[in-house]
């Protein structure tokens, strides 16, 4: 489907989906998304495949949404997009889901890690979610998320001010299980997906259910945000600083 996303199913009952653009920082196109969402799927479809693994490439996990995808979408808007049909299969997921973060996590590359169900990042990670600052809004119902994860005042700074958190800062805030080694990580996070794929898988899935809570309520604020994005997306504002990172200039 596309060489920029490979996808390895362990005899543990574990699928590895890794994210493998790093020319372009693992920025995400429509083709990569597809994989994705297929990914996951195949995942719910398959009662042989227990749990998923997400991880990018050593210093970078995603650079979040290709920005000359964003652009080149702006007459045509958010709606019914790549981007988009893969956060709302996230949203549905039933198969538990991992992360193993390593170096940037911008965008999309931070709030998918908001659906998982374990989360792990190296000690060189950074998370940020900088929509505003390019114009835009939050998705993947991060504005729904993240002010139940850290409190609206601390996710007022990550999304409006665009804050950076590193490794330190999003274990402390309760947005990753632990810090583990680079050269560890991934491992580490298959290892405690294998956890997960052996438990029981109905008391896993109605447990699971329990944890996560209202998915209409996740659900609405993802379609809420899509209905924003859609139309920030076509403001000359984001124009403007969408095209400033592409040429890398600075907006007026
Ligand atoms: N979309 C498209 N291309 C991207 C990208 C993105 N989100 N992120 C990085 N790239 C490209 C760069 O344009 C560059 O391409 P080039 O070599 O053809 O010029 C290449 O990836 C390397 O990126 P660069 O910026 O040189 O790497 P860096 O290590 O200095 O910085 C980041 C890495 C992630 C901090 C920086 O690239 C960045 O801020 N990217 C944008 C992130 C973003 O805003 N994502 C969307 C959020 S909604």
């Amino acid at each position: 489907m596309t060489e920029h996303v490979s996808i390895a199913d362990r005899g543990n009952g574990v699928r590895l989906v890794t994210l493998d653009r790093p020319q372009k920082k693992n920025a995400l196109t429509g083709a990569m998304y597809d994989a994705m969402r297929t990914a996951l799927e195949e995942a719910d479809a398959a009662p042989s495949i227990r749990a998923v693994v997400f991880a990018g490439q050593p210093g970078m996990f995603s650079a979040g949404n290709d920005l000359s995808d964003f652009l080149a979408r702006s007459g045509a808007g958010f709606s019914e997009t790549p981007a988009l049909r893969f956060i709302r299969q996230l949203a549905r997921t039933e198969t538990p889901m991992v992360a193993a973060v390593d170096g940037i996590a911008v965008g999309i590359g931070a709030t998918l890690t908001l659906h998982c169900d374990l989360v792990y990042a190296s000690p060189a990670a950074r998370l940020r979610m900088p929509f505003v600052e390019l114009g835009l809004v939050p998705e993947a119902a991060s504005s729904y998320l993240l002010p139940l994860r850290v409190g609206r005042l601390k996710a007022t700074e990550i999304l409006l001010l665009s804050e950076m958190l590193d490794a330190d800062a999003a274990f402390g805030l309760g947005l990753v299980n632990a810090v583990i080694p680079s050269d560890m990580l991934v491992e580490h996070a298959l290892s405690q997906a294998g956890r997960l794929a052996a438990l029981p898988p109905g008391a896993l899935a109605a447990s699971r259910r329990l944890i996560r809570g209202d998915r209409d309520r996740v659900e609405a604020a993802l379609e809420a945000e899509a209905r924003a994005f859609d139309a920030q997306l076509r403001s000359p504002e984001a124009q403007e600083r969408l095209n400033a990172f592409l040429s890398r200039s600075r907006p007026a």
